[in-house]
C-alpha cells in the first residue's frame, strides 16, 4: 500500500523537465484518475516540444504561483451535477472568486471531461475556461468538451494545442524541433499493460449472491469474479470498470422504434446489428446534445421549435426520465433514417464503475462486486439501470462479463497498520470496507475497525452481516453500528449513529484514525459531512467555522477520503 496517496507534482511545483526555459503548468483536477493520466499525456508531448513542465493536481497546487504563470494546459473533469472532483473543490472555489489574481501575460487551454448522460455536461471545465479569460489570460485554443470516451478527442485537441503553444510561445527553438517532437506520440502506447479499460478482460462469473431477504424492496447481489491469467491486480478502495450489455428488450424496441434489422450485416463491426446495438453503443441516455445532434438529420419542425434558445428549461423537464427511444418516438424523423445516421448518433458504451469488495490477499485471482440494482418507473414505463440489471439480472455463473481493474487514488488504507480507521458505508457503500477489512485482517494488521452500516431492514438487507459477525468474534471488527432505516416509525440513519457516538468518534480521530464515507452522495454523504462538523465542534469545543476549518484539514492531509455516487 505504500505510497498510494502520494500525489504526482504534490507540493507547489511538481516534477520539471529542464531542457528549456519556457515553463508550461499542467494544472489537472480528476476524481477517477482519467484527467490525470490526459495530463502525464500531455507532460510528455509538451516536453519533447521543448517545454519545462510541471504537472500538478489541483488539489496541491500552491496558489500563489498564479499571477507568474505563463502557460497552463487546464485538463479537468465534471462530476455529479457540474460539481469540481473532490480534490479540486477548494482552488475551484478560491479560483471562482474574487480573491483570484488577474493574468498578464498567460497563455491557457481547457480540457473537458464530462459525462453526456448528465445535465451539467463539462460544466467545470467550462467555467474554468471562462474564468482564465476573465482574468485576462489569453486563450490559445478552443476548449474541448468530451463525453466519457475522451481519449480520441484528448488526443486531437492535444495535438493541435501543444504546436499552438510553441508558436505563441518559441518553446523548443533551441532544442528540437517542435513539428517532430508533437508527431512522435511513443509516449502513449509505452507499457500498457495487456489487459486494461481499452481492451477489458473477459472475466468468468464464479459465484453469485442475492444478499438481500425476501420481501426486500432492494436487489443487491454479491458477484465474484476469476481473475486468473488476466495479469489484473488491484489494492483495497480500487475500482472494477465493466462493460455491461444492453438488456434484449431495450435492443428489441430500439430496432421497432428507428424501424431497423436486428440481422442487418454492419461492415465495420463485422457484426450483425442486434449484437451491435447489444454490446457497443448507449441505447438509452438522452440529453440535450443529443437532440441537437439529431435536429439537423431528423428535420422536424416541432424539434426546431423546441430547441430556441428561450425553450431551454421546457427541454430539461422534458428530459427528465426518457430514454433516447422517446425522442425518435416524439419527434420522428422526416424520412427514415439508415443504420449509419443512427450508429451516428450512438456514444460508445461506456463502462461503468464499481467499488472492489474483496481484498486480493484474502483470495487471490477473484475480484469480488457488490451491486445494487437501479429500476423505476418513469413516464409510465419499467426502467432499468444498463449495468447493474445486467450484473445482477442477466448473467449466471460460467458467463464471462468484459472487465478491467482501475486504480482509485483517492480511497486506500492508512500506511499504517496500526492506525485505527472509520468507516461509514450504508447499502452499497458497503464494498470497498469489506476489501479493507479482508486487507487488515489477511495481513495481522492491529488497527482498530469500526464500521457504521445501514440499510433499510435489519431482516433482508443487512449486507454480509454473517461475516461482520465473524469478525466482531475474531476481534477483527472492533466496532459495529447499524442503522436500519425502516424497522421503527422514525427513520434512523448513520449518521444518527454517529452522533450517539460522537465522543467516541472525535475519541478515536484524536489518535489519528483515518474516516472513509462510501456511497450515495446526494443525501447521505453530505449529512454525514455535517455530522463530522458538528462532532469537532461539540466534543472538540469549536466554533462551527472552525470545526468545519478542523475537517478540511482532515480532507487535506487524506484522513477523511470519500468514495462517493
Ligand atoms: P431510506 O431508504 O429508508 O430513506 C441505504 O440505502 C440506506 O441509506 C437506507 O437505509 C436509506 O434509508 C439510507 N438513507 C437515505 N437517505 C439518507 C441520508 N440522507 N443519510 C443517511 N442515510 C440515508
Amino acid at each position: 500500500l505504500a505510497g498510494l496517496g502520494q500525489e504526482k507534482g504534490e507540493g507547489a511545483s511538481g516534477h520539471s523537465s529542464e531542457t528549456s526555459a519556457v515553463p508550461m503548468t499542467i494544472l489537472y483536477g480528476s476524481e477517477s484518475g482519467n484527467a490525470e493520466g490526459c495530463a502525464d499525456e500531455a507532460a510528455n508531448l509538451a516536453k519533447n516540444a521543448g517545454f519545462k513542465v510541471s504537472v500538478c493536481d489541483m488539489a496541491d497546487y500552491d496558489r500563489s504561483n498564479l499571477p507568474k504563470e505563463e502557460n497552463v494546459l487546464v485538463i479537468v473533469s465534471t462530476w455529479g451535477e457540474g460539481d469540481p472532483p473532490e480534490g479540486a473543490v477548494d482552488f475551484h472555489e478560491y479560483f471562482m472568486s474574487d480573491a483570484a489574481p488577474r493574468f498578464k501575460q498567460t497563455n491557457f487551454a481547457v480540457f473537458a471531461l464530462g459525462d453526456t448522460s448528465y445535465a451539467e455536461f463539462c460544466e467545470c471545465g467550462k467555467q474554468f475556461d471562462r474564468r482564465f479569460s476573465e482574468l485576462g489570460a489569453t486563450r490559445i485554443l478552443d476548449r474541448v468538451d468530451s463525453d466519457v470516451d475522451y481519449e480520441e478527442p484528448f488526443s486531437k485537441w492535444l495535438g493541435l494545442a501543444i504546436p499552438k503553444f510553441v508558436d505563441a510561445t518559441g518553446a523548443g527553438q533551441a532544442g528540437k524541433a517542435p513539428s517532430v517532437a508533437v508527431m512522435d506520440n511513443s509516449s502513449i502506447a509505452k507499457d500498457v499493460p495487456v489487459f486494461g479499460k481499452k481492451n477489458p478482460f473477459q472475466a468468468p462469473l464464479k459465484t453469485f449472491i442475492n444478499l438481500n431477504g425476501r420481501g426486500s424492496a432492494k436487489e443487491t447481489c454479491h458477484l465474484e469474479f476469476s481473475l486468473e491469467g488476466s495479469g489484473l491486480s488491484y489494492e483495497p478502495g480500487d475500482v472494477v470498470g465493466v462493460f455491461p450489455r444492453n438488456c434484449p428488450e431495450v435492443v428489441e424496441d430500439f430496432l421497432k422504434v428507428t424501424g431497423l434489422r436486428a440481422d442487418e450485416q454492419v461492415e465495420d463491426a463485422q457484426q450483425v446489428l442486434n449484437e451491435v446495438l447489444a454490446t457497443r453503443h448507449d441505447l438509452t441516455s438522452l440529453n440535450a446534445l443529443l437532440l441537437k445532434k439529431y435536429a439537423p438529420i431528423a428535420k422536424n419542425k416541432q424539434l426546431d421549435a423546441f430547441l430556441q434558445p428561450d425553450k431551454k428549461e421546457d427541454v430539461k423537464e422534458w428530459l427528465w426520465g426518457r430514454e433516447i427511444r422517446d425522442m425518435f418516438l416524439e419527434f420522428p424523423p422526416e424520412k427514415k433514417l439508415d443504420t449509419a445516421q443512427i450508429l451516428g448518433l450512438l456514444r460508445k458504451m461506456p463502462p461503468r464503475l464499481y467499488s472492489i469488495a474483496s481484498s486480493l490477499r484474502a483470495h487471490p485471482d477473484e475480484v469480488h462486486l457488490t451491486v445494487g440494482s437501479v429500476e423505476y418507473q418513469a413516464h409510465d414505463r419499467h426502467r432499468k439501470g444498463v449495468c447493474s440489471t445486467y450484473l445482477n439480472q442477466r448473467i449466471k455463473p460460467g458467463d464471462t462479463v468484459s472487465l478491467y481493474t482501475h486504480h482509485n487514488k483517492n480511497f486506500f488504507l492508512p500506511e499504517n497498520g496500526e492506525t485505527p480507521i472509520i468507516m461509514i458505508g450504508p447499502g452499497t457503500g458497503i464494498a470497498p470496507f469489506r476489501a479493507f477489512v479482508e486487507e487488515r485482517d489477511a495481513l495481522g494488521q492491529k488497527g482498530k475497525n469500526w464500521l457504521f452500516f445501514g440499510d433499510q431492514h435489519f431482516n433482508t438487507d443487512f449486507l454480509y452481516q454473517l461475516e461482520w459477525t465473524n469478525y466482531l468474534k475474531k476481534g477483527v471488527l472492533d466496532r459495529l453500528d447499524v442503522a436500519f432505516s425502516r424497522d421503527t416509525d422514525h427513520k434512523i440513519y448513520v449518521q444518527h449513529r454517529m452522533k450517539e457516538k460522537a465522543r467516541d468518534i472525535y475519541a478515536w480521530m484524536q489518535e489519528g484514525a483515518y474516516f472513509y464515507v462510501c456511497g450515495d452522495a446526494n443525501r447521505m454523504a453530505k449529512d454525514v459531512h455535517q455530522a463530522l462538523i458538528q462532532i469537532y465542534a461539540e466534543e472538540g469545543g469549536l466554533a462551527l467555522d472552525a470545526a468545519e476549518i478542523a475537517v478540511k484539514e482532515l480532507q487535506k492531509s487524506k484522513r477523511y477520503q470519500r468514495d462517493v455516487y
